[in-house]
């Protein structure tokens, strides 16, 4: 499409940015908080860069006020945050914490007072590490009541306070890196216990949005996926098709459980005759079509390009594969041959320049997700992260001159508006993140911040919060709404 003028952004958009507890609160183990997988995790030697564990994080659990101070003096009209489930119940389905419902219940206050919109992330990765012990994490139902029972506890104590909320945070991405790639939490690399987790999460997920039909009427409730459009390399039409492949097993795999209730034809064949396919049961097909979101959230980083198939056309120039990040690395020999693997030859896309970290920077591709999502799903979207992660440099002067990043946000948002003006229905957006926090696998030398934090891998610090430039740059497009975005 193209437009003479671009629409202008809505009169109430959520203009916000995110974060994610175990990223950002450390107080590991105050007020009775148990302890979650990632403690566990972290521990094992060569897993996180540099050994970097949450246990302080960026405190944000003790200057949480100082924290929303600055979302006000910014003008942030919304704030995405996660609830650490095993602050609410330390030992994932036993009693009720009070004291960390309080934590959560304070914030919420707080930033309702400072006029920031609350969007509450019910799982963002931590699960309580005595649910993995005691039943095996998300390959047992047990969890799925267990989560249930946490959700309870959260809408009766904020369903009142929060209207925005989302289940699981990139559950492509936790499932994943957990099951298939052992880069987080549990450490397993087993593709056929992949898809059985997968689907456990399914139910948790349509069993959450059912009970928030029941006990919050009033409020909005959605999955937030980790979306990355997929390229066929060039108009081979085996390309094509390996894109297709890619679409179809990256994303509508999991889409369409959330928007549908239902697995997709294509990957749910592909998968039985692998003998991979998880186990749906008629009462699970039935939980799964009684639901449905009332947005989606998209986490929009990059996306991916395809060249053939490995099966039939295996090619040795695949894209730089990355050593320490798990995201772009490359399948060891076992998971090579893992049979759903090879639909599709994942290739470095020619026109696309590359982070520090080796993610393809794309804001066109943004576009073309957005649009992709509407047209498929139809319904409202929330950005609910988007962001460069890079190396920042404080001056002598306290400053982070980091116009790297207000230009890659820049152009985002000017394709995001585009995307508005072609149709796609856009509730918010949340940049990632608000302040510096914790990479779970890249310390905090990989910064996504618009505030800097005083703090590395090896030493806390002062802890201090610096705004960056950008913080004044996103201050003023909050202030214009977007108008000079194009
Ligand atoms: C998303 C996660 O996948 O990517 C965030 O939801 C994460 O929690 C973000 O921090 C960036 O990832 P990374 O590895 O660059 O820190």
């Amino acid at each position: 499409m193209y437009h003479k003028t671009l629409d202008a952004f809505p009169e109430k958009f959520l203009w916000g940015a995110a974060s994610a507890a175990y990223q950002v609160e450390g107080a590991w183990d105050k007020d009775g908080k148990g302890p979650s997988i990632w403690d566990d995790f972290v521990k094992i030697p060569g897993k996180t860069f540099e050994g970097t564990d949450g246990e302080v994080a960026v405190d944000h659990y003790g200057h949480y006020k100082e924290d929303v101070a600055l979302m006000k003096k910014m003008g942030l009209k919304a704030y995405r945050f996660s609830v650490a489930w095993s602050r609410i119940i330390p030992d994932g389905d036993g009693e009720v914490n009070q004291a960390g419902l309080d934590f959560y219940e304070a914030l919420v206050d707080e930033l309702i007072e400072n006029q920031v919109e609350p969007v509450l992330t019910l799982y963002h990765w931590d699960l309580p590490q005595a649910l993995q012990e005691r039943y095996g994490g998300w390959e047992s139902r047990k969890t799925v009541a267990a989560f249930k029972k946490y959700c309870q506890a959260l809408f009766e104590r904020l369903g009142k306070k929060v209207k925005y909320w989302v289940t699981m945070n990139e559950q492509n991405v936790f499932i994943s890196l957990g099951y298939r790639w052992a880069a987080h939490p549990p450490a397993v690399t087993d593709v056929k216990r992949m898809y059985a987790a997968s689907h456990i999460v399914n139910l948790a997920n349509a069993e959450a949005i059912k009970l928030f039909r029941k006990m919050v009427p009033e409020g909005l409730i959605g999955p937030s996926f980790g979306y990355g459009p997929m390229y066929p390399l060039t108009a081979d039409p085996q390309d094509v098709l390996a894109a297709e492949n890619g679409e179809a097993f990256n994303n509508d795999w999991w889409l369409s459980v959330y928007c549908f209730g239902k697995y997709p034809k294509f990957v749910m064949k592909q998968l039985k005759q692998l003998e991979i396919a998880p186990e749906v049961t008629a009462e699970d097909a039935k939980l799964l079509a009684s639901v449905k979101p009332d947005f989606l959230g998209i986490n929009y980083y990059h996306g991916g390009t395809a060249k053939t198939n490995r099966i039939e056309a295996p090619i040795e120039e695949e894209k730089e594969f990355s050593k320490t990040d798990p995201y772009l690395m490359q399948p060891k020999e076992e998971q090579a041959v893992s049979p759903e693997v090879p639909m599709f030859n994942s290739v470095a896309n020619p026109y696309l320049e590359k982070t520090d970290w080796g993610w393809e920077i794309d804001p066109v591709g943004f576009r073309v997700a957005l649009r992709r999502i509407q047209a498929r799903y139809d319904l409202p979207i929330f950005i609910t992260e988007n962001g460069l992660g890079a190396i920042d440099q404080l001056t002598a002067d306290k400053k982070v001159h980091d116009q790297y990043r207000i230009d890659y946000l820049e152009k985002h948002l000017v394709e995001l508006r585009k995307a508005i003006t072609d149709g796609v229905e856009i509730i918010g957006y949340c940049a990632w993140s608000f302040t510096d926090l914790l990479s779970w696998l890249n310390g905090y030398k990989k910064r996504y911040g618009f505030v800097y934090i005083d703090r590395d891998e090896h030493e806390e610090r002062s802890l201090e919060r610096i705004p960056k430039d950008s913080f004044y740059w996103y201050q003023k497009v909050i202030q214009e709404n977007g108008r000079n975005l194009q």
